[in-house]
C-alpha cells in the first residue's frame, strides 16, 4: 500500500464537491494545443484549474496552461487536460502522471494522448501527425517505480500493446474520412529540457524512433497499468537535431508549428471523440 491512492482518492472527493460529471473520454493535450476546447465547439461544463485540486501538479512552462475541462462532444463525456506537468520541470514521474491516474479514477475508459515531437524518421516533415504504435520507455525512469499498491495495478503490467490497436485503426479510419494523412511510428520519450544531439538522434533512430519528445510515455505506461484503452498522435513540429544540417531548435520554433497544426487536429480529435460511439466493432480488433 502506498500513499499514491489516497490522495487520489481526496483529488476526486475535491472534484466531486463541484461535479458528479463521469467523462468517458480522457484527453491530453499538448504544446500549443490549448484552444481544442474553444474550436472544437465542446459543450463545456466545468472548468477547474489545477492549483484548485489538492496534490495535483502545476506546470511551470509557457504555453502550458492548467485546467482540467469537463464537458461533451456530441453524446461523448470528455474530461480534458489543458496543460501537462513534465519531468523536467522537477516533479517525479509519480506526480507526473497523477492527472492520468486522477481521470481514470473519475470514472475515463478511453485515453488520447497529444503531444509536440521532433521528427527522427527522415521521411517526416515538420506538420505532420503521428499515431503512436509503440514506444521507447527505457530512457526515463518508470511511474511505477515504487511501493506496490494493487489498487492502481498489478505489479508487472504487460507492455505488449500499450497503445490499443483497434483504437489506433479507428483514428486511422477517421483521419482518412477527414482527408488527413497519418504517419504511424514509434515514439522514444527523453527527459529533456535540453533538445538532443545529433549523435543522440543517430541512437535513436538505430534504435528504431520515429519521433522523440518529453512527455507521453510515462503517461501511455500509468495508463496502460490502470487499465485505460491508450492512444496517442504526436504533432511532428520539428525535424529533430541533425536531420538538417545546421538547423538550430528553439521552443518558438515548436509553439509555432503547434500553432499552425492545432486548426487540424482539433478537427482530427473533435471526429474521433465524437463518433467513438457509432463504431461498434474495434474494441474487438
Ligand atoms: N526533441 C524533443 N522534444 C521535442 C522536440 C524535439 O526535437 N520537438 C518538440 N518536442
Amino acid at each position: 500500500m502506498n500513499k499514491i491512492y489516497d490522495d487520489l482518492m481526496k483529488m476526486v472527493q475535491s472534484i466531486r464537491r463541484i461535479t458528479d460529471f463521469i467523462p468517458e473520454v480522457a484527453l491530453v493535450l499538448g504544446s500549443g494545443l490549448g484552444s481544442f476546447v474553444e474550436e472544437s465547439q465542446m459543450q463545456v461544463f466545468h472548468r477547474i484549474s489545477y492549483q484548485d485540486i489538492p496534490g495535483f501538479p502545476v506546470s511551470t512552462v509557457s504555453g502550458h496552461a492548467g485546467e482540467l475541462i469537463f464537458g461533451k462532444l456530441g453524446t461523448t463525456n470528455v474530461v480534458c487536460m489543458k496543460g501537462r506537468v513534465h519531468y523536467y520541470e522537477g516533479y517525479t514521474m509519480q506526480q507526473v502522471v497523477t492527472p492520468i491516474r486522477l481521470m481514470k479514477c473519475l470514472g475515463a475508459k478511453y485515453l488520447f494522448l497529444t503531444n509536440a515531437a521532433g521528427g527522427v524518421n527522415q521521411s517526416f516533415h515538420p506538420g505532420d501527425f503521428m499515431l503512436i504504435t509503440d514506444h521507447i520507455s527505457c530512457f526515463v525512469p518508470s511511474p511505477l517505480i515504487g511501493l506496490h499498491d494493487e489498487r492502481l495495478g498489478t505489479r508487472f503490467p504487460d507492455m505488449s500493446q500499450v497503445y490499443h490497436p483497434g483504437l489506433c485503426q479507428y483514428i486511422a479510419k477517421i483521419a482518412k474520412e477527414q482527408s488527413i494523412s497519418l504517419q504511424r511510428g514509434i515514439y522514444t520519450q527523453l527527459t529533456g529540457p535540453q533538445y538532443e544531439t545529433p549523435a543522440e538522434i543517430h541512437m535513436l533512430r538505430l534504435l528504431g524512433t520515429d519521433a522523440v519528445g518529453m512527455s507521453t510515455v510515462c503517461e501511455a505506461t500509468a495508463a496502460r497499468h490502470m487499465g485505460f484503452l491508450v492512444a496517442g498522435i504526436s504533432l511532428i513540429t520539428n525535424m529533430a537535431s541533425g536531420v538538417i544540417q545546421g538547423a538550430k531548435l528553439s521552443h518558438e520554433e515548436v509553439k509555432e508549428t503547434a500553432l499552425h497544426s492545432q486548426e487540424k487536429l482539433t478537427k482530427l480529435l473533435r471526429e474521433i471523440i465524437f463518433h467513438i460511439h457509432d463504431e461498434t466493432t474495434w474494441e474487438r480488433v
